[in-house]
């Protein structure tokens, strides 16, 4: 059995503050089904310690960044963890990455080094009863995992996947000497970006493969536009890096089995779905009514997901008699600027500020539209799970949302593979053709629930993309 360890900070159901959870909840699951042995390693965030079952310890050691246990236990969906038991790095509630004023920790060079650094230990034998063929490093948190290996002369191959380049973990070259890595990977030809030590950087310098969250994302990083500085490393590793799907995780996201629903549905049998938008609009104070769709959003609110945009058109989809509810988190304007607009509409807009898992369920299987405006977007998840859920995806054309959603084009509905509404440039008169789109596909009911029928049909479960994993690593083993 190919033996594959996964490097990553955040895990579903235990760790979230992204898609980056969903995915490392999932894949090594849909991995361990086509055949192979996945195991996950992680920090011990007090999340992660509090939902894992422990079964035992592995090793103890110091690094540079003090003494650590390494735990072994699975989860209770059975994924097999290793967990780097380290109080003074990780023993912080909350967000991993910063503290409840949204600083980043001054530590975060040492606490995610030392994730990279343990990976390349368990590669070399940590674990007297396991060592990984394969190391699969996710974001930059993972990302020194390649270079640690490169030092250690190689014991295992790596792959580090990119799920958003435009995080890169980039700290001061004074971080570099505390972290254990031969002076020599200091350089332009290493883990060096513009004189700082970037953590990503190193792992698309050094891993053998490097993947991103779907094809149109892996053209778009070799790009200036979206490259975020390193498309010139991208381009010349461009023979090793590739483009692979995310998946639904089933087990979570499925209208037929979702405890978090008021009722259930499928596309034999659609009377649940009404019932859980009117349970939505009675929920939020919106009025209850099925003759307009409604619109949702559940989203970080970052410069990332072109929310501006929804901000632009709100005024014309509200004059058409269209309801909008939003789920979200993050800048300070956004969330003022959507709560004006709540506060104005109370019975056409409602907005919740927050992270709330049960709710963005509710909202994604209520909602007739889900809009993904984004300026960038790796894969992007939700589109998925309104695919998964008959709730069209409104997107732009861009990353994984160009390879996923199919526009309502009068070709595309002729040959029956439209599947939403999908508009080019980042402005607000081409957001507003598809929002037209919508309403215009809404009059027509039979057409609608055509082209909705033809969503929740596309397959976007992990099967397939856990094939291509499986493939990559089996061509970097031989
Ligand atoms: P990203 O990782 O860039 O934020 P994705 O679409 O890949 O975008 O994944 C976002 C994940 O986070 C999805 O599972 C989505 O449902 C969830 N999510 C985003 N915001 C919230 C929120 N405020 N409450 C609950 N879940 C949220
Ligand atoms: C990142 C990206 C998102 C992607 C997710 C999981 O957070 O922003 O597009 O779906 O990672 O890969």
């Amino acid at each position: 059995m190919m033996r594959i360890l996964h490097v990553a900070a955040e895990l579903f159901p235990l760790l979230k503050t992204g898609g980056l959870a969903d995915v490392v909840g999932a894949l090594p699951l849909a991995l361990g089904a086509g055949g192979a042995d996945v195991r996950v390693l992680l920090p011990a965030f007090p999340a992660i310690l509090a939902g894992t079952n422990v079964e035992g310890e592995v090793a103890r050691f110091d690094s540079f960044a003090g003494p650590a246990r390494l735990l072994f236990g699975k989860t209770a969906d059975g994924v097999q963890l290793y967990l780097i038991d380290a109080p003074q790095c990780y023993d912080r509630p909350g967000n991993p990455y910063h503290d409840a004023e949204q600083r980043a920790y001054a530590d975060n060079h040492l606490r995610f080094a030392l994730l990279g650094w343990v990976a390349a230990q368990l590669a070399q034998g940590l674990d007297g009863f396991w060592r990984p063929a394969v190391v699969h490093a996710h974001d930059w948190h993972a990302g020194l995992a390649p270079a640690y290996l490169a030092a250690a002369g190689r014991p295992a191959r790596s792959v580090i996947t990119v799920h958003n380049l435009a995080y890169q973990g980039v700290f001061g070259a004074e971080t570099f000497a505390g972290l254990a890595l031969p002076a020599a990977f200091f350089d332009r030809e290493g883990v060096e970006f513009h004189g700082n030590l970037s953590f990503l950087k190193a792992g698309l310098y050094f891993a053998d493969h490097i993947t991103t969250v779907s094809p149109s994302y892996a053209r778009e990083i070799t790009t200036a536009e979206q490259g975020c500085g390193l498309e010139g490393l991208l381009q010349a590793r461009s023979g090793q890096l590739s483009g692979i799907l995310n998946g639904v995780d089933e087990a979570v996201w499925h209208p037929a089995t979702d405890a978090l629903l008021p009722a259930n549905y499928s596309s034999e049998k659609m009377a649940g779905k009404a019932k859980c938008k009117t349970a939505l609009q009675h929920e939020l104070g919106l009025d209850e009514q099925d003759e307009q769709p409604l619109f949702v959003v559940v989203s970080r609110l970052t410069e990332q997901k072109g929310l501006p945009l929804v901000l632009d058109v709100l005024p014309e989809l509200l004059a058409r008699g269209g309801q909008f509810a939003l789920l979200g988190s993050g800048d300070a304007w956004l969330e003022e600027a959507f709560r004006q607009l709540a506060h104005a509409h109370p019975r056409q807009v409602a907005v919740k500020l927050g992270y709330n898992e049960a709710l963005s369920h509710r909202l994604i299987a209520g909602g007739d539209v889900i809009m993904v405006p984004s300026r960038f977007e790796p894969c992007g998840l939700t589109q998925l799970y309104g695919l998964q859920y008959g709730t069209l995806p409104l997107v732009r054309r861009v990353g994984g949302l160009a390879d996923t959603v199919s526009d309502v084009s009068l070709e595309n509905l002729a040959d029956d593979c439209a599947t939403g509404f999908v508009f080019h440039d980042l402005s607000a008169a081409d957001c507003l053709r598809a929002v037209r789109r919508v309403f215009a596909l809404w009059s027509r009911a039979r057409e609608w629930k055509s082209v909705r029928r033809r969503a929740m049909a596309q397959d976007v479960g992990w099967q397939a993309s856990a094939e291509h994993y499986l493939a990559l690593y089996q061509q970097l083993i031989s």
